[in-house]
């Protein structure tokens, strides 16, 4: 595990855009998979600035972590619309080969088994960008789930929804289920990169680097990952 601790957040994004682009140089055709959320938003920005300067995304394809159950993706806080808004509909990037699951499936099993068809079709992921969340989740696995776990419905924690009920405008809004990839899924990227920053992830951070490895702390599983890059700030490496 490489532990890269940088000053803030805009030092964090550029860090974890440069790996990107890295990627994307050695293999226009790479498999990425992607997250949402405050943590890199930035990150998107630059992959867009880097676009704009004359970068092909044509070649990418890109499976998103996880979607809120019941939200369309013409909804403004569902992951669909987030990925368009700040990526997706600014670069090259087919739109047929961004994968985002539906929330709104009649059948969310099929979906989610649908979902884990098409990353083994597209030949697996080459590298998954996560953040993660204050419990640790990763995705939205969130405390307990097992190492083992592939693409699911789940529901999420009490934390989770108190996280998140920022983006809504009150906290019953907040949806209580998400279609997520499983821990497993993710371990089989063939490179993850983790980015976090402030001290509300402190404690998960020091968990995913220095903690038990346990599925009370799902990040603790990265310390089995054979590559595996974090990249936070000072305040989010303050535990270490
Ligand atoms: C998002 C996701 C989550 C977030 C985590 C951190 O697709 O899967 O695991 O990465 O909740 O969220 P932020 O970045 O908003 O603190």
């Amino acid at each position: 595990m490489n532990v890269v601790v940088v000053n803030n957040f805009d030092r964090m994004s550029e860090e974890v855009a440069k790996i990107m682009i890295k990627q994307i140089i050695q293999k226009p055709k790479s498999v990425l998979g992607l997250a949402t959320g405050s943590s890199p938003l930035r990150v998107y920005k630059l992959l867009v600035e880097y676009h704009n300067r004359g970068a092909d995304f044509s070649g990418l394809t890109t499976f998103n972590l996880d979607e809120y159950v019941g939200l369309s993706k013409e909804h403004p806080q569902s992951y669909r619309q987030y990925m368009n808004e700040n990526f997706f509909s600014h670069v090259n990037i087919k739109p047929e080969n961004t994968f985002v699951p539906s929330g709104v499936t009649e059948d969310p099993e099929e979906e989610c088994r649908l979902y884990e068809q098409s990353i083994k079709q597209a030949g697996g992921i080459d590298m998954q960008i996560l953040g993660i969340g204050s419990n640790a989740h990763i995705g939205f696995n969130e405390p307990g789930t097992p190492f083992d776990s592939i693409t699911q419905v789940v529901d999420l924690s009490e934390s989770t929804i108190k996280d998140n009920a920022r983006f809504f405008d009150t906290i019953e809004e907040v949806p209580t289920k998400a279609i997520s990839m499983g821990i497993k899924t993710i371990m089989q990227a063939k490179e993850i990169v983790l980015m976090a920053n402030g001290g509300s992830k402190a404690k998960a951070i020091y968990g995913a680097v220095m903690g038990r490895i346990t599925p009370e702390v799902p990040a603790s599983v990265l310390q089995l990952h054979p590559s595996v890059t974090i990249v936070v700030d000072q305040a989010a490496a303050s535990k270490l």
